[in-house]
């Protein structure tokens, strides 16, 4: 399972992983309601490949294990979604098939999948923002990041433009609740796609 320890970007992205140590630390704060808010997080760089995706992903299984083991320590059921990922490519593709299609069914799977990331005690949202959507495509992705910065749910963010930029991908005022209570991370480097270590 990746995680931040064994992460391939770990060596090369060492001052974020550092940063990274500190935030997972944070997310022992899932149990006690009413207490601090966990923050979210903007990973972004202008060329692909310096591991943004990998990061968002050992985050991911690192608040799936802070949930179980925390769970156990609480003496709580450990939740049977605790996060999703939702790479926003290819559910972009999902989404103009089934429109092009006007399926039904697909629809409804699409629909779900808005409703799951929404509520979701964790999510990863992945390349957000970074292909060129239909209005109506946007709109789903502004109503799962509004729902989730409303709800004050942490969300994990990557993408290849400036979180300013979220301004014109959406609007001034969801961009505005994007940056409250978000780091934001610059990763630097060259494209490590194809490198088998
Ligand atoms: N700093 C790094 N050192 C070694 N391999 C890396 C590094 N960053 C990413 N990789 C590898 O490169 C590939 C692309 O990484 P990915 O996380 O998808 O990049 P991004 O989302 O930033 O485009 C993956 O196979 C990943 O394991
Ligand atoms: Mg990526």
């Amino acid at each position: 399972m990746l995680t931040l320890k064994n992460s391939p970007a770990r060596e090369e992205q060492a001052k974020i992983y550092a940063t990274l140590d500190k935030y997972v630390a944070t997310f022992e704060r899932m149990f006690d309601e009413g207490g601090e808010r966990i923050k979210s997080l903007y990973l972004w760089s202008e060329s692909p490949g310096n591991g943004k995706t990998t990061t968002a992903t050992a985050l991911l299984n690192e608040w799936i294990i802070a949930n179980y083991l925390g769970s156990l320590k609480h003496g709580r059921q450990a939740l049977q979604t605790p996060a999703v990922f939702l790479d926003t490519n290819s559910f972009q593709t999902d989404y103009n098939l089934a429109t092009m299609t006007n399926s039904e069914a697909e629809m409804a799977k699409i629909k779900a999948t808005i409703q799951r990331t929404q509520t979701a005690p964790f999510a990863v949202l992945d390349d957000i923002g970074v292909r060129s959507a239909s209005e109506a495509f946007r709109s789903y992705v502004h109503a799962i990041v509004n729902y989730r910065t409303t709800n004050g749910l942490p969300t994990i963010f990557t993408s290849n433009l400036p979180i300013e930029e979220m301004a014109v991908v959406f609007d001034a005022r969801l961009y505005d609740r994007m940056r409250d209570q978000c780091g934001i991370l610059k990763f630097e480097g060259k494209s490590k796609r194809g490198i088998r270590k």
